[in-house]
C-alpha cells in the first residue's frame, strides 16, 4: 500500500462541527494524514486550533492564503497533496479556487459554492489542471445507498415512477441564531450561507442522493420555500415537485423546523415492479417490496453488489454508520488523486465530483427562482 496522502484543512477549528468528522473519515483507512491547517477565522484561533490538534507549528497557518503560499513553496515531495475545505459556505469558492490554481487537489464540503457560475469555474479549473475536486455528499458513501443504486441500475424494480426524498431536522425550530450559536448564525445569514437556508444546507444532500441512486435527471421543478421562524431571511423549510426526464416524478422536502426530527433523511423509490426504501437513521437496512407484497430487508454486509461490498468494512450485524460512509468518500478521493499521480485514466470512484456539486447549486438556484415566481414550474437549464 502506498504511503498516506498528506492533507491540510481550511476550517474545522475549535468548536467546529464537520471538520472533526472529516479528520476521522480521512484517517479511518490510513489513506490520508492531516499535516497542516488554517483552521479558524482569525490568525490566533487558527494557531490555537492547530496546537490543540498537535499539528507541526511550521505547518500551522494563520490564514488559507498563507497556507497555500507556504505549502507550495516547499519541494513537491514535501508539500500537502490536497486541501479539505470545511468552512462556512461563502469561503468554499475562494479557498478551493486558490488551491486549484496552486496545483493542489481539493475535497470540499457542500453546498459546493454560492452560485453555479462559481461552481463551473471550479469544475473547469480542476479539469484543466488535471486535479481532483471532490464534494463531500457523504450520504452516497453508505453501502446500502450504493446497493440501492446497483439494484435500480440492474432493473430489479423496473421502470421508476415516483421518488420521495425527504430531509427533515428540527434544530432550527427556534431563532437559535439569536443566541449566538455559530452554526445557526452563519446558516441563516445570506452573506455566508448563500441564497438558501435549509434548501442549500440539507436539500442539496437530498438532491444529490436522488441523482446518485436513481440516475434520474430533473427536467422541471416547482418549489415552495418558507421561513417559519420570525425574522429569518432564508428558508427554513422547502418543498419541491420534480418532473424527471423519461416521465418519472418526485417530491423533495427539506426542513429544519420539524420539531423532534434529528437527521431524518429518507429516500423512497417506487417503480413498476417494486420499491426500495432507505433511511439514514437506520442505515444498515434497505427495504425492498415487490408487486406481490413480499417485503425483504436487505442488510449491510453479506452477498451484495461490488459497489456495496467495497464500501463495507465489517461483517453483517456489526453496525457501520456516518463516519464509515464519510470515510468512503475520502477513500474515493484518495483513489482519484493517486490514479492522477500515477498518470492513469480517471478511476470511477463513486465519490461525488465538482460536476455533482455544480448540479446541487443549480438545483438551489432553480428552486429559489421558482419560489420567487409564485411557485411556478421552471425548466431545468444548466
Ligand atoms: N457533509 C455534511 O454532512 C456536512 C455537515 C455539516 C456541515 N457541512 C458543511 O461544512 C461546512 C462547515 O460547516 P460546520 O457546521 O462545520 O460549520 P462550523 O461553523 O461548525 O465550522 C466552520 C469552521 O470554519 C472556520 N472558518 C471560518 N472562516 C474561516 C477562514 N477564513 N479561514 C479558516 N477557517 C475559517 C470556523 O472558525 C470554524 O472552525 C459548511 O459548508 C456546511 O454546509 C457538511
Amino acid at each position: 500500500m502506498s504511503p498516506p496522502l498528506r492533507f491540510a484543512m481550511v476550517g474545522g477549528g475549535v468548536d467546529a462541527f464537520i471538520g472533526g468528522v472529516h479528520r476521522l473519515a480521512a484517517a479511518l483507512d490510513g489513506r490520508a494524514q492531516l499535516i497542516a491547517g488554517a483552521l479558524s477565522s482569525t490568525p490566533q484561533r487558527s494557531l490555537d486550533s492547530a496546537r490543540s490538534l498537535g499539528l507541526d507549528p511550521d505547518r500551522s497557518y494563520e490564514s488559507y492564503q498563507q497556507l497555500i503560499e507556504r505549502e507550495t513553496a516547499r519541494p513537491e515531495s514535501d508539500r500537502v497533496d490536497f486541501v479539505s475545505v470545511v468552512t462556512p459556505n461563502h469561503l468554499h469558492h475562494p479557498v478551493a479556487k486558490a488551491c486549484l490554481e496552486a496545483g493542489l487537489h481539493v475535497v470540499c464540503d457542500k453546498p459546493f459554492t454560492m452560485t453555479s457560475v462559481q461552481a463551473i469555474e471550479l469544475r473547469d479549473l480542476a479539469r484543466n489542471n488535471n486535479l481532483v475536486c471532490a464534494v463531500t455528499y457523504n450520504y452516497t458513501g453508505y453501502p446500502l445507498v450504493r446497493e440501492m443504486r446497483s439494484l435500480i441500475a440492474s432493473g430489479a424494480i423496473g421502470q421508476l415512477r415516483k421518488v420521495y426524498a425527504e430531509y427533515h431536522q428540527g434544530w432550527l425550530a427556534t431563532a437559535l441564531e439569536d443566541t449566538g450559536m455559530k452554526q445557526a448564525s452563519w446558516r441563516t445569514d445570506p452573506e455566508r450561507a448563500g441564497i438558501a437556508g435549509a434548501l442549500g444546507d440539507i436539500g442539496t444532500h437530498a438532491e444529490n442522493l436522488v441523482s446518485f441512486v436513481t440516475g434520474l435527471e430533473i427536467d422541471s421543478l416547482c418549489a415552495d420555500l418558507t421561513s417559519f421562524v420570525p425574522g429569518r431571511s432564508l428558508d427554513d423549510d422547502a418543498s419541491a415537485l420534480l418532473r424527471f426526464k423519461g416521465g418519472a416524478k418526485g417530491t423533495l422536502t427539506c426542513s429544519q423546523v420539524c420539531v423532534g426530527e434529528e437527521n431524518g433523511l429518507t429516500l423512497r423509490v417506487y417503480a413498476e415492479t417494486g420499491a426500495l426504501i432507505w433511511r439514514q437513521e437506520n442505515p444498515n437496512v434497505l427495504e425492498q417490496t415487490s408487486l406481490d407484497g413480499d417485503r425483504r430487508l436487505i442488510t449491510r454486509g453479506g452477498d451484495r453488489s461490488p459497489a456495496a461490498t467495497s464500501a463495507t468494512r465489517l461483517p453483517p450485524g456489526h453496525p457501520e454508520g456516518f463516519i464509515e460512509a464519510f470515510a468512503n468518500i475520502y477513500r474515493g478521493a484518495c483513489d482519484a488523486i493517486e490514479s492522477k499521480r500515477a498518470g492513469q485514466p480517471d478511476a470511477d470512484t463513486l465519490t461525488p465530483t465538482a460536476e455533482d456539486g455544480r448540479r446541487g447549486v443549480r438545483f438551489v438556484e432553480l428552486c429559489v427562482q421558482s419560489a420567487r415566481d409564485g411557485s411556478s414550474w421552471v425548466e431545468w437549464t444548466d
